[in-house]
């Protein structure tokens, strides 16, 4: 029996009733898919193969560094016992072009963007032309190698592994450094300031059950994130999942500026003036959501996740606001079950350092315009249906969720002609004047798509 991925349950992945297939699948699955790996250093090495058989012994090699999603997670829970450190993580993404340069086809794959490679989706998602992009992502890119830790001296030992292995005939084309950003409470932001990643789509019954809300359900099946691996030698057992890598570049001086230009707009003063921002991002930089809350105040407290923009036109959190485009949850025009399909298990990391503090109010000019930004990484079913929907259809789609809605502030595409508008008062009825939509200030630097195959796929090579 194949590995039933859309069970309405969570996946009790401890329980001694397991069938034979999950179990395999768990075994042979690689971490940071269902749950996150810990990634607060991260060491990300794009490799190009020049001979497929040396490209295979590679992969094959990489195997005894890597570790099972089962382990994995058998690693989280003696951790929340006991504090015992995990070992690192190291996961591997193959390209399109990567499969081909090993001697594979390629048709069992069923997801055409990933058949077509990042590059040539650039008309779909709006992005700048590959000209324009970092010199190693213009390059051809055959495999990603992932390593992360908590600490740094493990990625450098693994990373040292790694390149030990790697043979004469490949090349390391790209290298990124990823490095987690906290604010002063230790919570993981990202570069505008805001607590990041803390919405996500959650697979796992331990997972669920710490988390069930009444407005929102967290939990997907594993049909959201799971797709069988075609060149394992048991596709209906040993899965894998499609990763969407960019590196996406934050202006944080030119965002800044927008946050004041639109409270001066707004006619927000004094600590009002934080609303202007969180009506870009629909949290407020300590991650209140601002469907909840007109005022932030999660400081100290869980950052809330139990909401839907049900019975909100958008005089609490504007329908213009990056987390409603990006997961418009059960709004008017978006049911729940299409919303379910879409949602994808982020699990990106920043990098660039910095010098001032990310998350205080010091003024735009203090802040960097480039050189920091996010690796953006999320595991998709579909990379069509997942990641490209909610970038096409949704972010860089100004009617989305309704007509005149406006571009996602953050992260949204394309000509920016629509006006969009706020609540005069936070939960108000009336709405100010229509505003030019702020700036885009995040750039595509480059990417590719992947597959991360299973350990059995790999154990095969
Ligand atoms: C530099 C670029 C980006 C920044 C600064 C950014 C920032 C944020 C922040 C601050 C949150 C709120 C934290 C949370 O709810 O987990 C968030 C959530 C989210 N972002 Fe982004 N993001 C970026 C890129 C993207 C991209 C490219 C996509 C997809 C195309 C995306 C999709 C999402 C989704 C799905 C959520 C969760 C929304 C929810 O479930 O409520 N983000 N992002």
């Amino acid at each position: 029996m194949p590995v039933n991925l859309s069970n309405g349950k969570p996946l009790a992945w401890d329980s001694p009733g397991l069938d034979a297939d999950t179990k395999a699948m768990l075994d042979n699955l690689q971490p940071n898919i269902l749950q996150a790996h810990v990634r607060e250093h991260l060491s990300v090495l794009f490799v190009h193969f020049d001979d497929g058989p040396d490209g295979k012994r590679f992969l094959r090699g990489l195997v005894a560094l890597m570790k099972s999603a089962r382990k994995h997670l058998e690693e989280v829970r003696a951790f929340n016992k006991t504090q015992a450190p995990g070992t690192p993580y190291v996961g591997v993404g193959i390209s399109k072009l990567g499969y081909l340069k090993l001697g594979h086809s390629t048709t069992g794959f069923t997801d055409n963007a990933f058949k077509s490679g990042l590059k040539r989706r650039k008309d779909t998602l709006s992005d700048p032309p590959v000209s324009s992009w970092e010199a190693p992502y213009q390059k051809e890119i055959h495999a990603v190698v992932l390593i992360g830790d908590a600490t740094e001296a493990p990625v450098t030992a693994t990373r040292e592994r790694v390149l030990a292995l790697l043979p004469a005939s490949a090349t390391i084309v790209g290298e990124e450094t990823g490095q987690g950003l906290r604010n002063a409470q230790g919570r993981g932001i990202e570069h505008f300031g805001y607590i990041d990643g803390r919405s996500q789509p959650l697979f796992l019954a331990d997972q669920v059950a710490e988390e069930s809300g009444h407005n929102w359900t967290p939990f997907f099946p594993l049909s959201h994130v799971l797709a069988a691996d075609p060149l394992a030698p048991k596709p209906s057992r040993h899965m894998g999942s499609y990763l969407v890598f960019r590196k996406l570049e934050q202006n944080v001086r030119a965002f800044r500026q927008a946050e004041e230009d639109l409270a001066d707009g707004l006619g927000l003063a004094g600590a009002d003036r934080a609303l202007a921002g969180a009506m870009l991002v629909g949290r407020f930089r300590n991650g209140t959501p601002l469907r909840l809350h007109g005022k932030p105040s999660s400081d100290g407290h869980p950052v809330q996740n139990d909401f839907s923009y049900r019975d909100d036109l958008g005089s609490k959190c504007p329908v213009s606001a990056h987390i409603r485009k990006a997961n418009p949850r059960d709004s008017k025009d978006g049911g729940l079950e299409r919303i379910l399909g879409v949602m994808m298990a982020r699990r990106g990391q920043t990098y660039g350092t910095r010098t001032d503090t990310p998350w205080d109010d010091a003024p735009p000019q203090t802040r960097p315009t480039g050189g920091v930004g996010l690796l953006f990484m999320a595991f998709n079913a579909s990379l069509q249906a997942q990641f490209e929907f909610t970038q096409q259809t949704w972010a860089d789609n100004p009617d989305f969720p309704a007509e005149g809605s406006g571009h996602d502030p953050v992260t949204g595409q394309g000509k920016r002609d629509v006006k969009v508008v706020f609540p005069k008062v936070w939960g108000g009825d009336e709405f100010g004047s229509p505003q030019p939509q702020v700036p885009q200030t995040v750039t595509l630097k480059g990417g590719e798509y992947f597959f991360m195959p299973s350990l059995a796929y790999l154990k095969s090579l």
